[in-house]
């Protein structure tokens, strides 16, 4: 049986800090609202003319080598991003000529926050069949180009960055499962509306609308279900996991999610505070951190899990 596997984890934060307090002059806001309810200290904001590519270049060279591993190596590209540098080509093909691969298929997957978690499934299965032994899969959003930074009910949340992986081909169990959902329906509840039509956006603006209570709750009950269909799925209790990696959004979904899990926070991957919601580059970003940092071991079980705007909403079971 072929499994895939983490062979390799990255991860890039652009270097300008935004605080709260920053955030306190440009809307009415305060660092104890955004604090309290959402547990972001900090978001990191792109430089000037830095964009999605540079930020997944980033993140693809880390993990590269951790994986010790060269981009002609490489026989997929997928990256999952709502904000890519162009309408087309896609990022994954303005990455693969950066990093000098030619011949892997490359693509971007659109599932918003989601996108890394729909991005990782697509790869296992690939690697799975047999197709390729080796992808890359980037998580990567240059996020502050779509908030409205007059809006305070969304700018508050969001920042940039990005997170990748190597998965390899392996006779030893990796990636155990992945489940993914969608529902259309709620596709206003979170959204970007305009469209790109005659060198304008026409039918609605650039800027992400978000209905937060109506997210909020829905998140916490597609994650609470997503996650005991993954363990389900492997006949796995919750005590089976060491480490829960989710989607950083905010503390509170992640506190509700651990909860239900019946998981201690000691054993949750949380590093909002440090950088808000990163959207599809949220989940790598947090796996990255815990492996460099020493907390995530080799053999050990994570749960990754993330929602997004579709609504769009996932799972992974994976040994790393
Ligand atoms: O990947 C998925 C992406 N999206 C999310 O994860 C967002 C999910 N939703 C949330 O995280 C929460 O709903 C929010 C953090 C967005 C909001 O928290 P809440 O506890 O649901 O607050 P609320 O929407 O019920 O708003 C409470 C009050 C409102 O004032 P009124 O109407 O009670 O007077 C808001 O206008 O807080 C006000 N408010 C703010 N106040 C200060 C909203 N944004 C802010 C702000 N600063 N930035």
């Amino acid at each position: 049986m072929i499994y895939s596997r983490i062979a390799g984890t990255g991860s890039y934060l652009p270097e300008k800090i935004l605080y709260n307090t920053d955030l306190e002059k440009m809307v009415a806001t305060t660092d104890a609202w955004i604090m309290e309810r959402t547990g972001i200290r900090q978001r990191h904001i792109v430089a000037e003319g830095e964009g999605t590519c540079d930020m997944a270049e980033h993140a693809a060279r880390r993990a590269m080598e951790m994986a010790n591993c060269r981009p002609e190596d490489i026989d997929l590209i997928i990256l999952g991003t709502t904000t890519p540098d162009k309408i087309y080509p896609s990022t994954a093909c303005l990455l693969q000529a950066r990093l000098g691969n030619s011949g892997a298929a490359a693509f971007d997957v659109q599932a918003v926050c989601s996108g890394f978690l729909f991005a990782f499934s697509i790869a296992d299965k690939f690697i799975r069949s047999g197709t390729v032994k080796r992808a890359l899969v980037v998580g990567a959003e240059t996020y502050s180009r779509i908030l409205d930074w007059s809006d305070r009910n969304t700018c508050v949340l969001f920042g940039d960055g990005a997170g990748a992986v190597i998965l390899e081909a392996s006779e030893e169990a990796g990636v155990l499962s992945t489940h993914l959902h969608a529902d259309g329906k709620y596709n206003e509840a979170l959204c970007v509306p305009g469209t790109v039509s005659g060198g304008k956006i026409v039918n609605g603006d650039g800027f992400t609308k978000m209905h937060g209570t109506e997210v909020f709750k829905f998140a916490v009950n597609a994650l609470s279900s997503v996650v005991d269909e993954a363990l389900s799925a492997n006949n796995l209790q919750d005590s089976d996991i060491d480490w829960l990696v989710p989607h950083q959004a905010n503390i509170r979904i992640i506190n509700a999610t651990a909860k239900k899990l019946k998981l201690p926070m000691e054993k949750v991957i949380v590093t909002v505070p440090e950088h808000g919601n990163t959207s599809a580059a949220s989940v790598p970003l947090a796996l990255d951190i815990g492996v460099r940092d020493g907390r995530i071991q080799r053999g050990q079980t994570l749960l990754l899990e993330a929602i997004g705007g579709g609504f769009t909403w996932g799972a992974a079971l994976v040994k790393y």
